[in-house]
């Protein structure tokens, strides 16, 4: 008999009939109630168990952790909490787990910390709180797809592998070919490891953004969405080694067609997970209240995440000039709380994460796109404004997050592009492909990145980025 998910037998109406489900055990209690879990929602299937007539073998291995199969009716509950239950007629094991061992590790049914669950990656998706983060990512992931399709994208591969450095900051996993007899050697013999992709220098890449750009030249509109690798030392709550970047790219596109689309689409994937997550919204509201050990827990406050993504899809982000937004800087008064106390003196500086938390959620109080950012602070590939000072960036900055996206205009022009290679010491050889999209048929074109797990902290609530994907590589972790 075909088993069915929970999620849909605790929707339906069809009752008093016999269903099969397959799944881990939560929690067993009096020897007669499972709450049984098979990840398709975050609610708990009960199933009562006749233990008259279930062999004393098996209810000894009904054990939190297990994995079983229950073939029963499905019933209107008498008890409080669940709408239906399964009277189980037949339990198998279908895989053990002995209570002693099960003890030891975050499966065990009390509370963990989220360090904890973070040393047990394998097992934290069998916990509510990553199963409801790990499908609100997965529905995100849909809506991102689904938004550019339906808008006339097409989605592109760009490499992983690859000779250049799309950032130009120097933030490159090198890729190292241990397969040594097609290494070049110098002349003492020595293996050159700088060039071992079968004698070519390669990295992991940081961004496709410029492959992107060579595919929007020809197919018009295109989006990447792919792993991406950087092997900056920064050890914060916002930042991973590898982490996972939405990159569309436009053709005929400007700086602002570009902050339009970037608006569109963040909220159009939030309203998605608003429409289609109900039961892990609802889940990761509460959660924040036996979270929050600061207060007592009669006066802790659910998380108002709803009315957070609420907020974002119902209004417009602001948008302002790199250079307001240092006037405004420069014109608060430092704050006494240490947070914001650190004003920026100088046009031209890059802003910090203070300044850029300070925009977003003590003055705007919204999602701000900062624009036309000095030359100098940004990539090469940026175009260059009339005064000849800024360039056609764009940053969008979230509250609680900070920067959410990394875009901008590109610059078009052949002879403008070379020369700013040239001052920043980056090789045209290199870049020669490149450089060839403004030879033949060069055009406006723009685009931006999107830090995905960015977007996820933010649709769940979570506030370390290393919560929200499965298996966090950062300086101290890439163990599993
Ligand atoms: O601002 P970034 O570096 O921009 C680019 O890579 C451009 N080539 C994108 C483009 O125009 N196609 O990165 C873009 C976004 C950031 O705004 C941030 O959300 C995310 O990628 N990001 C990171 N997320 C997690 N960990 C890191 N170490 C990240 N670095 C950037
Ligand atoms: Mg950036």
């Amino acid at each position: 008999m075909k088993h069915h998910k929970i999620a849909e037998l605790l929707k339906t109406e069809h009752l008093l009939q016999d269903y099969t489900v397959k799944g881990w055990v939560r929690a067993f209690r009096s020897n007669r109630f499972i709450s049984l879990n098979d990840g398709s929602t975050i609610n708990n299937l009960q199933c009562v168990v006749d233990f008259e007539n279930t062999p004393e073998e098996v209810l000894q291995q009904i054990n939190v952790g297990a994995a079983i199969s229950v073939k029963g009716t499905l019933k209107e509950s008498e008890g409080k909490g669940q709408r239906v239950e399964i009277e189980a007629q037949e339990i198998k094991i279908l895989g053990e787990a002995n209570p002693e061992e099960v003890k030891k590790t975050i499966l065990s049914p009390k509370r963990h910390t989220l360090e904890k669950l973070r040393e047990q990656a394998h097992l934290r998706v069998r916990t509510n709180t990553f199963s409801a983060v790990m499908r609100v990512r997965s529905k995100l992931s849909f809506a991102v797809h689904q938004y550019f399709q339906q808008n006339g994208f097409n989605y592109v591969n760009t490499p992983i592998i690859t000779g250049s450095d799309a950032e130009g900051a120097g933030e490159m996993f090198k890729v190292t070919n241990f397969n040594l007899k097609d290494t070049p050697k110098n002349e003492d013999g020595e293996i050159d490891f700088k060039k071992d992709f079968f004698g070519k220098e390669t990295n992991l890449t940081v961004s496709g953004q410029l492959e992107a750009e060579t595919y929007a030249l020809g197919l018009g509109q295109v989006y990447t969405f792919g792993p991406t690798f950087r092997a900056e030392n920064s050890n914060t709550s916002r930042h991973l080694a590898e982490f996972w970047m939405i990159e569309p790219e436009v053709a005929f596109c400007d700086l602002d067609g570009n902050m339009d689309l970037a608006e569109d689409f963040i909220k159009y994937v939030l309203n998605y997970i608003l429409e289609n997550c109900d039961d892990d919204l609802d889940f990761l509201e509460n959660r924040i209240i036996q979270e929050d050990k600061s207060k007592p827990e009669s006066e802790r406050q659910p998380m108002k995440l709803r009315e957070k993504l609420k907020f974002i899809t119902e209004n417009n982000f602001k948008r302002v000039s790199y250079t307001e937004a240092i006037d405004i800087l420069k014109n608060s008064k430092p704050n006494k709380k240490k947070k914001f106390n650190y004003i920026i003196k100088e046009w031209g500086a890059d802003l910090q994460s203070e300044h850029e938390r300070f925009l977003v959620e003590k003055h705007f109080k919204c999602p701000v796109i900062l624009f036309d950012y000095p030359a100098n602070i940004k990539a090469f590939y940026m175009r260059l404004n009339e005064d000849e000072k800024t360039v056609r960036a764009m940053d969008i900055l979230f509250p609680g997050i900070g920067e959410i996206v990394g875009g901008s205009q590109r610059e078009e022009r052949l002879e403008v592009l070379q020369q700013k290679m040239n001052e920043l010491g980056i090789d045209e050889k290199e870049l020669w492909w490149y450089l060839d999209t403004r030879k033949f048929g060069t055009c406006v074109h723009s685009g931006f990145g999107l830090g995905f797990e960015r977007l996820v902290l933010f649709a769940t609530g979570m506030t370390n980025i290393r919560d929200v994907i499965p298996y966090p590589r950062t300086p101290q972790n890439a163990e599993f």
